[in-house]
This record gives C-alpha cells, sequence and structure tokens, in this order.
C-alpha cells in the first residue's frame, strides 16, 4: 500500500502539513513539491494506491500549477481514492474552516474535473517577518480588516494539528 502526498508551498506551511500527515499514516509514503520538474507525476500516481495533494491560497487563489496539475492528471486521479487539503488565513474562523464554507477550496471543486474523495480544510501561518515589505503590509491590511494579528514583528500559526494529525490518521485507515 502506498499513498503519494503532493504539495504546493511558497513558504512551507502546506509542506509542514504534509509531512504531519505523513507522520500518521501507517503504510509507505513518499512526499513531493509539485514545483519538481525533474519527477514523473503520471507515473508517481500510477503506482500509487492514494494520491493527496495540499495547496495553499496567496492573493485570493490556488497557483496555477495546480490548475495545471490536475487538468493534466484528473483522468488518473478519479480512478484512484484521492484528497485535497486547501491552506488559508480565511480559515481560521471556525464559520470559513470546512469544504463547504472556505470559498478558496469550493471554487477550486467547482473548477476543476477532479472529484477527490475527501477535502479537508486546514488555517495556515502568518509568518510577518519572513515576508517582504509589500508582501507584509498588503497582508496587515487584510488581517486588520479581517479582525486578525496586526503585529508585523510576530509570526502566528493558526494550524490546529490535531486535526491535521486525524485526517492522516483517516487517510492511513482507508487503505
Ligand atoms: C502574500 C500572501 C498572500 C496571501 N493571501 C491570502 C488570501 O488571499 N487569503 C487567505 O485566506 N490567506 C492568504 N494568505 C495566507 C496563506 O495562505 C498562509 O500563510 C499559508 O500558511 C501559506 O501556506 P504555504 O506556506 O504552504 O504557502 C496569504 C499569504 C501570503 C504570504
Amino acid at each position: 500500500m502506498k499513498t503519494l502526498i503532493l504539495y504546493f508551498t511558497t513558504d512551507g506551511q502546506t509542506k509542514k502539513i504534509a509531512e504531519r500527515l505523513a507522520e500518521n499514516i501507517t503504510h509507505e509514503v513518499e512526499l513531493i513539491s509539485l514545483k519538481d520538474q525533474a519527477v514523473n507525476f503520471a507515473e508517481k500516481i500510477a503506482n500509487a494506491d492514494q494520491i493527496v495533494i495540499g495547496a495553499s491560497i496567496r492573493y485570493g487563489h490556488f497557483n496555477p500549477l495546480v490548475y495545471q496539475f490536475v487538468e493534466r492528471h484528473y483522468v488518473a486521479l478519479n480512478q484512484k481514492k484521492t484528497a485535497f487539503y486547501g491552506v488559508n488565513l480565511t480559515a481560521r474562523k471556525e464559520n470559513r474552516s470546512t469544504p463547504e464554507t472556505n470559498t478558496y477550496v469550493r471554487k477550486f471543486l467547482a473548477r476543476v474535473k477532479w472529484h477527490p474523495t475527501d477535502v479537508e480544510v486546514f488555517a495556515g501561518a502568518l509568518l510577518y517577518p519572513r515576508y517582504t515589505w509589500f508582501d507584509r503590509m498588503m497582508i496587515r491590511f487584510i488581517m486588520k480588516i479581517t479582525k486578525g494579528e496586526t503585529d508585523t514583528r510576530k509570526e502566528y500559526e493558526y494550524t490546529n494539528w490535531q486535526q491535521v494529525e486525524n485526517f492522516g490518521k483517516k487517510l492511513s485507515n482507508r487503505l
């Protein structure tokens, strides 16, 4: 039994979640970044029993590479057990934290031809000191209007690790 976890990350949180999922899966797991151009993804998908794809939101969107990947591989993906997880800051709010209430994830699923067996939404991290000046100011503005943290000297992690572990166990048990 083998699970393949593919992730698209910019600042590392989606990868960190992928690693925690893997720690909770008791069979073989392989983690690969969707940015890795040396990988033959069609072969990787064909050789896995379950495929998980995780991606984060930046300025309202999942990266175009995620859409391109799904468009290229949806036929194979639809024939396997699969899961998708979306990572964003909006999900820190309880009423925006499910696949139905998280607009980014809902829109993504409505747009793609892939129908994941399972979908999960995780709150991400807010790493002000690591952002460029422009990104820091933009995110601070968004956080201010959504009543979030605005101290740009600090880093905040909203990911519910218990939720991640539970999802990992679910992925482990369903194969
Ligand atoms: C430049 C930038 C733009 C972002 N835009 C959004 C956004 O529009 N909506 C949202 O909910 N979260 C937004 N986020 C929050 C990210 O989704 C969050 O930081 C996540 O943990 C990033 O995951 P990654 O490190 O795997 O890329 C943004 C973060 C950054 C740095």
